[in-house]
């Protein structure tokens, strides 16, 4: 079974007629928006979509579903994506398709969040997947040598394995091999002090409500 696909499709339940919606980003969402696009094809759903990135986007206009960017709109009533981790309170690690910096935009103007995951990515403790750190190039290599002096093991981020990744809005990606984050607070904290982080893939109270994709089926985990 494609509990990826599942999910997605079991979210996209929760777009109702008029409803502005924070479109995520990565392979669990790709089924989200193809629900939508069915939807606002078959049913005359009546929805904007707000992308997180260059390829949600690129999706939902061929599918035909309208879209405009988080500043042409005053609020996002629903916001549904993916999640790398999720740890037993409810916190997640995003940002494994390099678009955290949208997501976390889009999310954090939303009313309303549901992460979508298959049951691998419920963890006890976060940290094993690596917490990407989204940098300004200018200055990166301190930022790195930082992060190496602090143990956190960081690499950076390739692209077809020589070049850097870039992201959609011209940064550079640094993960963290951390194994495992005992306070993802004081983390949170420290990360948003460096000058030249923009931004980092740890959400934090943001999520309402989180689908988990299970062979018997969604269930459904309201926070
Ligand atoms: C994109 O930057 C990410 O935050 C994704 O939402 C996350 O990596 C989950 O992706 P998958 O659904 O592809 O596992």
């Amino acid at each position: 079974m494609n509990l990826k696909k599942m999910v997605g499709i079991e979210a996209a339940n929760y777009v109702k007629d008029g409803m502005v919606v924070g479109l995520g980003t990565g392979s669990t969402a790709y089924y989200m928006i193809e629900e939508l696009g069915r939807r606002v094809n078959e049913e005359q759903l009546n929805i904007v979509g707000v992308p997180t990135s260059s390829a949600s986007r690129n999706q939902a206009l061929e599918l035909g579903i309208p879209v405009k960017t988080i500043d042409e709109v005053t609020r996002v009533d629903l916001t549904i994506d993916g999640a790398d981790e999720i740890s037993a309170d409810f916190q997640g690690i995003k940002g494994g398709g390099a678009a955290l910096l949208f997501e976390k935009v889009v999310a954090s103007y939303s009313d309303q969040v549901i992460w979508i995951v298959d049951e691998s990515k419920m963890v006890d403790k976060l940290g094993k997947f690596p917490l990407p750190v989204e940098v300004v190039p200018y200055g990166e290599e301190h930022l790195f040598r930082i992060f190496e002096e602090k143990g956190y093991r960081p690499t950076f981020r390739l692209e077809n394995e020589t070049e850097k990744k870039i992201t959609d809005c011209g940064h550079s990606i640094i993960d963290l091999h951390l194994d495992v984050i005992e306070d993802p607070f004081k983390l949170n904290e420290e990360l948003n002090q460096l000058v030249g982080v923009v931004e980092h893939g740890l959400f934090l109270n943001m999520v309402h409500m989180i689908i988990v994709g299970e062979e018997k089926g969604p269930n459904t985990v309201t926070v």
